[in-house]
């Protein structure tokens, strides 16, 4: 089913396996992402596209919600009886019918609003389930989320005066939904580095970081002597024993691909963080081929623009 054909709309009548929440401005890539991995899209709304087939993770969803449940109802009571039944914590997400869904949240233990982490966060140990409105009287919900945020969203405490630009922050992301980071010692690397805010943001880990660009860091990073930069090509760098690779290199996605290739092949590094940026619509097939690669998940974060962020760590089965 094509992404004009759908229903608008939730669809009471069919029971979508996962939603998929849409990045603002992002509907299209998704849609076309889904439809190039041969996704059932059953319907969208301004927010959402409901799928039926689950454990797939679209890299422009911008949060899927896994294993739905439905539940019907018939008053705002009803529903408030019906959740709290559930969990005794809920979380609440507007979408269609938001009024109606708001005043049954009214109505629930919603616990502390989430505020923006302060880096490094490993988020909520056990989050409430989440639900959303599909009809007026029909709640979908949720407690398999797969990103730190039920509407995928994440925000931190940012640091405003040392690092040189804002990029170290789809760097926190990353690290954020990795569950992991380079601790102090760890030896990495970081590659197209120039400003420095991905260096900067290492080398306040503790890190040990080999930082590489063609251009030169920004002044502010003189200082630390954990940062050792060398001017020229990443793509020169063979790869050799190493905690994490990372890599915000402007360049074609295949080249990257087939770099990362080789030092996923050299069994040198297990822990990667790099940027695939697209000049133009995105490819999905690369995209494709980047999920596909071991222990890999590739993402739109909240901090990406017209780029994916692709992460390989032993903990992603
Ligand atoms: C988006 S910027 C990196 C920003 C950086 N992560 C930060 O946090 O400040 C991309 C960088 O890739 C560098 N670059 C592009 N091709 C390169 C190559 N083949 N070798 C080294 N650096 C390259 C550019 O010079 C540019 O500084």
């Amino acid at each position: 089913m094509g992404a004009l054909e759908l229903r608008k709309g939730y669809d009471p009548g069919v029971k979508p396996s996962q939603l998929c929440l849409i990045a603002e401005g992002y509907q299209n890539e998704l849609a076309e992402e889904l439809a190039s991995l041969g996704v059932t899209q059953l319907f969208a709304t301004k927010q959402t596209i409901g799928v039926l087939e689950d454990q797939v993770e679209p890299a422009w969803a911008q949060c899927v919600w896994r294993n739905v449940q439905s539940i019907e109802v018939d008053s705002i009571a009803d529903g408030q009886r019906k959740l709290s039944a559930i969990s005794k914590y809920w979380r609440y997400y507007g979408d269609q019918f938001n009024r109606r869904g708001s005043l049954i949240a009214e109505g629930l233990n919603l616990g502390k609003p989430s505020r923006p982490y302060r880096f490094p966060s490993r988020g909520e140990k056990s989050p409430p389930p989440v639900f959303t409105l599909g009809e007026s009287g029909l709640i979908y919900y949720t407690d398999q989320i797969h990103r730190p945020a039920f509407d995928g969203k994440v925000s931190f405490v940012e640091n405003k005066s040392t690092p040189p630009s804002r990029a170290y922050l789809k760097l926190w992301e990353a690290l954020t939904i990795l569950g992991d980071w380079p601790r102090a010692g760890d030896s990495v690397i970081d590659l197209g580095s120039s400003p420095g805010s991905w260096t900067w943001a290492l080398a306040e880990l503790g890190a040990n970081v080999a930082s590489i660009d063609r251009s030169p860091l920004a002044v502010e990073l003189k200082n630390y002597q954990n940062i050792q930069f060398t001017t020229g090509d990443a793509f020169s760098v063979e790869p050799r024993p190493i905690d994490w690779v990372f890599s915000d290199v402007i360049c074609y996605p295949e080249k990257l691909y087939d770099y990362a290739r080789q030092w996923l092949d050299s069994g040198h590094c297990q822990k990667f963080v790099c940027s695939v940026k697209f000049a133009g619509k995105p490819d999905h097939s690369v995209i494709n081929r980047f999920r596909q690669l071991p222990h890999s998940r590739i993402l739109h974060l909240t901090h990406n623009k017209n780029e994916v962020t692709w992460m390989s760590h032993p903990k992603i089965s």
